[in-house]
Order: C-alpha cells, then sequence, then structure tokens
C-alpha cells in the first residue's frame, strides 16, 4: 500500500518547505517538492490533502510511565491506553520505565513489564531500564540490556529514599560500566537524603497539605543534585541525561557543566513550562499536581524557555504518570502519601505548539527538534524515528495551526478522570497521524487496534547532537 501526503507544509527540526511525501510500506520513500511531476506515483496510491496544516514527524516522549506499580499503588493508563491517547496526541513513540526490584535482577523486571507491554500497546514503544539496586550481578546484565534486548539508557533516582533511591557508590559504579558498554544514565536529580529530611519534619509539625509536598522540595534540593551527577558522569565520562529538569538552579549547574566541555542532556517536561506552583496553594485540590520534583515558580518557567533556546534543555516530555482522583485521595491526610505524578501524554504537542509556537516562544523546527528529533537521537533512534526523511518510518502528524480547541477530561482519551489543564483554550490541533504508513488517527477516531505498537530496539545512545 502507497500513499501520498500533498502539499503541506513540511516541517523537520531543519527544513520547512511546501511540498509531497511519498510512503512505501511502513516508510517513507520520497519527499520533496511537486513529487507527481518529477516521478512515477502507483494509481492505486491512497492521496491525502495537506493544503493549510503542518506535516510534522510523529511526537517522541521519551518519559512515561504506564502501568507502573509506585507508592502503594498503579499509574492508571495501561501500555493499551496510554500510547493510544499519545497517538490522539499526535505522540507515535513512547519510552516507558521498567523498574528493578531491589535484590532481584534486571531482566526479572524486564519480564513482567513485557508482559505488560506486548500484545497491548497500540503505538510504538521502548524501555529504559530503572536501576535501583547495582552490584556484581547485576553489572553484567548492562552489556546484556544494551546489546540483547534493545535497552540502551538506564534510569537512576537520587531520591525516592528507602524505594527506587541508589547513593552515589552505586551511581559510580554504574556510570563506569554503562560508560564502558556504551549507553546513557537518566537520572531524577533531587536529594533524596535533604526531602526525605524536610518531609519528616513538616509530618512532625502537623503539616499535611499538598503544599508540603512543593515546601519539602525546595530548589537546592535539585540544583545540588544536578550538579553532583554532572560531577560524576563528567569524573567516569559517561553519557549522562537529567530528566524532568524543573529549575533555574538545576540549569545553571548544567551551564556550569558546558564551561569545561561537557554535554549533559536536559529534558525538561510541559508542565514545568506552562504551570507553577501557585497551584499548591488551594487546599487537597492541588493533589492533581503532586509530582515530583514539584513545579516551581514563574521565574523558572522563564528559564526553561530560555534553556530550550539557548540549546541547553534539548527535550520537552511529560513524565506522564497518571492516577486517578481516588488513588491521589490516598494522600488526603498526608502529602507524602499522595501518589505522585500528573497526565499529559496526549496533551504535550498541542500544548508546545499553542504556548511555545504559536505564543512566539519558540520557532517551528524548535518545537520539532525538542518534542521529536532530540528524544529520538539521544536514544539511539535516529533516524528511522525523529524526522521525516527518505528510509525512515512514516510516523508523521498532520496539524492544524489555526484550529482552536479545549482541553477538558470529558474529551481526552487518558485513563484518567482529571485533566491538570482543564479548560485550557489552545490555538492548533492534531488532524490526523500515520504510524508506520498506517493511518492511525483520522476524525478523532483512532484506526490501529491494540497490539498494533511495536517494541522499539535502540541502539547506542548519547553521542553528542
Ligand atoms: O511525580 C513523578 N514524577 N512521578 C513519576 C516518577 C518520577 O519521579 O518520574
Ligand atoms: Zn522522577
Ligand atoms: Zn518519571
Amino acid at each position: 500500500m502507497s500513499l501520498l501526503i500533498k502539499n503541506g507544509r513540511i516541517i523537520t527540526a531543519t527544513e520547512d518547505f511546501t511540498g509531497d511525501i511519498f510512503i512505501e510500506g511502513e516508510t517513507v520513500s520520497a519527499m520533496g517538492k511537486d513529487l507527481p511531476g518529477r516521478m512515477a506515483i502507483p494509481d492505486d496510491t491512497g492521496i491525502i490533502d495537506a493544503s493549510g496544516l503542518l506535516v510534522i514527524p510523529g511526537g517522541i516522549d521519551p518519559h512515561v510511565h504506564l502501568d507502573m506499580p509506585f507508592m502503594g499503588t498503579f499509574s492508571s493508563d495501561t501500555h493499551e491506553t496510554g500510547t493510544r491517547a499519545a497517538l490522539f496526541g499526535g505522540t507515535t513513540t513512547v519510552i516507558d520505565f521498567v523498574l528493578q526490584t531491589q535484590g532481584h535482577s534486571l531482566k526479572e523486571a524486564l519480564t513482567q513489564w513485557q508482559g505488560r507491554a506486548n500484545g497491548t500497546a497500540v503505538g510504538d514503544y521502548g524501555f529504559h531500564m530503572a536501576v535501583t539496586d547495582f552490584n556484581e550481578r547485576t553489572r553484567p546484565e548492562i552489556k546484556e540490556m544494551i546489546e540483547k534486548e534493545g535497552i540502551s539508557s538506564f534510569k537512576t533516582f537520587m531520591a525516592y529514599k528507602g524505594a527506587l533511591m541508589i547513593d552515589d557508590r552505586q551511581m559510580t559504579g554504574l556510570m563506569q560500566e554503562v560508560r564502558k558498554q556504551g549507553g546513557l544514565v537518566t537520572v531524577h536529580a533531587t536529594n533524596g537524603d535533604m526531602i526525605d529530611y524536610l518531609v519528616a519534619k513538616h509530618r512532625t509539625e502537623g503539616h499535611r497539605a499538598p503544599l508540603y509536598h512543593y515546601l519539602s522540595q525546595p530548589e537546592v534540593t535539585e540544583a545540588e543534585a544536578s550538579a553532583r551527577f554532572a560531577d560524576m558522569a563528567n569524573y567516569t565520562g559517561c553519557p549522562g541525561y537529567i530528566v524532568h529538569l524543573t529549575c533555574e538552579g538545576a540549569l545553571n549547574a548544567v551551564r556550569e557543566a558546558t564551561r569545561r566541555n561537557q554535554q549533559i542532556f536536559v529534558e525538561t517536561c510541559i508542565q514545568y513550562l506552562l504551570l507553577d506552583a501557585s497551584l499548591y496553594e488551594q487546599d487537597f485540590e492541588g493533589a492533581k499536581w503532586v509530582m515530583s520534583p514539584p513545579l516551581r515558580e514563574k521565574k523558572d518557567q522563564a528559564t526553561l524557555w530560555a534553556g530550550i533556546n539557548q540549546g541547553l534543555v534539548n527535550v520537552v516530555a511529560t513524565d506522564h504518570c497518571p492516577f486517578k482522583w481516588e488513588q491521589k485521595l490516598m494522600g488526603k491526610d498526608d502529602f507524602s502519601k499522595i501518589p505522585n505524578g500528573h497526565p499529559a501524554i496526549e496533551n504535550r504537542l498541542e500544548l508546545l505548539y499553542s504556548e511555545g509556537v504559536h505564543k512566539g516562544r519558540i520557532s517551528l523546527n524548535k518545537f520539532v527538534e525538542v518534542a521529536c528529533t532530540n528524544p529520538a537521537k539521544i536514544f539511539g533512534m535516529f533516524p528511522r524515528k525523529g524526522t521525516i526523511a527518505p528510509g525512515s518510518d512514516a510516523d508523521i502528524v498532520l496539524f492544524d495551526p489555526n484550529r482552536k480547541h479545549a482541553l477538558s477530561a470529558s474529551t481526552h482519551h487518558m485513563n484518567v478522570d482529571y485533566s491538570a489543564y482543564e479548560g485550557w483554550e489552545l490555538t492548533g490541533k492534531v488532524q490526523t497521524v500515520l504510524l508506520r504508513g498506517k493511518v492511525a488517527i483520522e476524525k478523532n477516531r483512532c484506526l490501529v487496534e491494540k497490539g498494533y505498537g511495536n517494541f522499539i530496539r535502540r541502539g547506542r545512545s548519547g553521542g553528542m547532537i
């Protein structure tokens, strides 16, 4: 089956022109101006008219938590519902986190996640491996993950003490091994000991509201850990990536590392660009935005937008980790028991376009770079994913830049009963989505089935971008 997308404004990280895309099977076979005038197009080719629309690569969200056991419950989107919602929002590939259980192997955890994801995902997906217990039994598994399993990024937590956190001894050992095997270490960079102390102090003093979640993770906890991580990565020579960076202090630590010609990759998430800590000032309602790190200040949003344009912030992800309201209520009387995370997998591209491109904060090319291309490059999927070019998977979004709409839990497809952006009025909407050459979303309907999503084996990652 072949398809011709005609007369669209094609945007990649580096190009912007009006033209056509010819797709054969699952991949793009040609792209350029006036393709029918320059090459033979088979008569039975399906035609999609993209006049007036932007044509961009399928989005890649490299930070999502689907069906993840966490804080005594499971994140409420499964691999089926989460990847389907992602497709509705123009994200064709996600990278989900496998969590090693302390005392157990990486392989055991991977087997569990494969059991939940294989045959159920609707969109394409990969896995990061979260190493929560690095020891001499785990060490040989790093090579195995990269070479046999196609998992080349290893997530670490410097926080969640007593659950997921590793210490600096383990971090150093892991970095040395990952560097040797050609992988990348990613990090939740906040100081777990400081946070643990502040949480205990606030609880002892009788402060139990969501606001105290925010007050237990001040900016310094993130700035300190980001600098420490950058130093350890510099010492070991291991490529490093900071997930969900939120604030000026942490970005300054990264800026400082560039002075010694070190590249630390930085991801922020859409919520840190758009929402701020004033949301915690309402009683329990603030639980909707209880996540770690917490939302920050308006000055941090300005730093993050600038960081994108300065090339310091390389990726805009979501850290999609949804919990239904009834799950959030687990922390009704104690902020430390509110499951951490918020839903956004479906909203990222439209929010970033509307608040970023439409409002003149970033260019169209930058939009594609941080939402599609850089995640593919950093995580070993480029050029198969993350761009539109001959040979690439035909993961393509037709985007109406003028269409106005509002976000709401009553219309979204995520398996969660509230929207973190309820009533937000946006300009720009995903219209049609192709995944590997197949029309996946059209006229607000999903046309691909549970199980259509492929596991994407990733190559070695972490080279300079
Ligand atoms: O609050 C968050 N971020 N929940 C998911 C786990 C994590 O730290 O990424
Ligand atoms: Zn995290
Ligand atoms: Zn996360």
